[in-house]
């Protein structure tokens, strides 16, 4: 043993390598998430730990990865947005239950799976935007306000299909029963100004180009809009509304984390588990994409706090998770996207 930790030692002092890094292994991670999104953060972990953090990157097929390799699986931890990516973890039975006192004091309940087969990072609001030319403040304050004929040829949204939209359209069926949140979104496709098409972003270039004047998107992409000189303009030209703020909340979902059952560096993952959850790791992950810390201890940075104050809707991620599969249903039955 002494002379193995020698040895160690010495090809340590060759290589130039800090003696932790060498002794403490590494962490393997597949990751939804862009690269530029994760390294400040890994690399703050690795400084602290010596734990090596390996990350491949995908845009898609992640959880079919995973199945294909099962067992064989490097992967330790998988990193995501969205709470339908990280349930479809759990529905292919991909994910292994954790808790450990600091996750789950760290991480509201409502942003972690009643398990712990994920926990939510960060979350997103999911904000109407209005034309300061053309509507008033306060002129719309709920999502249930936007299936009032007033709005009548006046709002741009995404494709229903999309899961930013299933999910508050999950929501909606959650908090009102699926008959009157059905109403609601025939209500919603009627006020429409045009066929759902684009991003987020290109809802609230529509509003600035007059083609609507009221619009859907998540929080984050304001942010990104004001740093982009040919996007700044448009972003100037809507006011940020944080629907049902006075009642049950504003609609929000997550980037999270899920470890695999394959894991074979189970217990290094647990360590950058409870790291990405301490007030350190969450403001540097929240503030480099205009998000909100899921610890609640951590405040938001400046910038994003200056947009409002955001009082999330408590119902669990869980919750609208369950209902994903009967929103999609609804979207199809209104024929929301034609
Ligand atoms: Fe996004």
């Amino acid at each position: 043993m002494r002379s193995r930790l020698t040895a160690i030692a010495i090809l340590a002092i060759l290589l130039n390598l800090p003696l932790a890094a060498m002794a403490a292994g590494e962490v393997n991670i597949y990751s939804y998430r862009q690269p530029y999104l994760l390294e400040p953060l890994l690399d703050a972990f690795t400084r602290k730990t010596g734990i090596e953090a390996n990350v491949v990157f995908a845009r898609n097929g992640l959880a079919e990865r995973l199945q294909r390799e099962g067992r064989n699986s490097p992967a330790d931890l998988v990193m995501t947005v969205d709470i339908a990516r990280l349930n479809e973890l759990v529905e292919r039975d991909l994910t292994e239950a954790v808790t450990t006192a600091t996750l789950e004091q760290d991480i509201p309940a409502s942003l972690r799976h009643p398990e712990g087969k994920w926990y939510g990072l960060t979350s997103r609001a999911r904000l109407i935007f209005a034309a300061k030319d053309r509507v008033e403040p306060g002129e719309i304050t709920t999502y249930e306000e936007l299936a009032d004929p007033k709005w009548k040829g006046r709002i741009c949204t995404r494709s229903g299909k999309h899961p930013y939209n299933v999910a508050l359209f999950a929501s909606m069926i959650a908090h009102h029963g699926e008959a009157k949140a059905q109403q609601w979104l025939q209500g919603l496709k009627d006020n429409l100004a045009r066929r759902p098409q684009g991003g987020d972003r290109d809802q609230i270039v529509a509003i600035a180009e007059g083609v609507c004047d009221i619009a859907l998107g998540n929080s984050y992409y304001y942010g990104k809009m004001l740093e982009d000189e040919n996007q700044r303009a448009a972003a100037e030209s809507v006011n940020l509304i944080f629907p049902n703020a006075g009642g049950r909340g504003t609609h929000i979902n997550i980037s999270g984390m899920a470890l695999t059952h394959s894991a074979p560096n189970r217990d290094n993952a647990i360590k950058l588990m409870e790291y990405l959850t301490t007030p350190e790791a969450q403001t540097i992950y929240a503030t480099v994409n205009y998000e909100y810390p899921a610890n609640p201890e951590v405040p938001p940075s400046d910038v994003v706090a200056g947009w409002g104050t955001l009082h999330p809707d408590d119902l669990p991620l869980n919750t609208i998770a369950e209902n994903r599969e009967a929103a999609v249903k609804m979207v199809d039955r209104v024929n929301y996207d034609n």
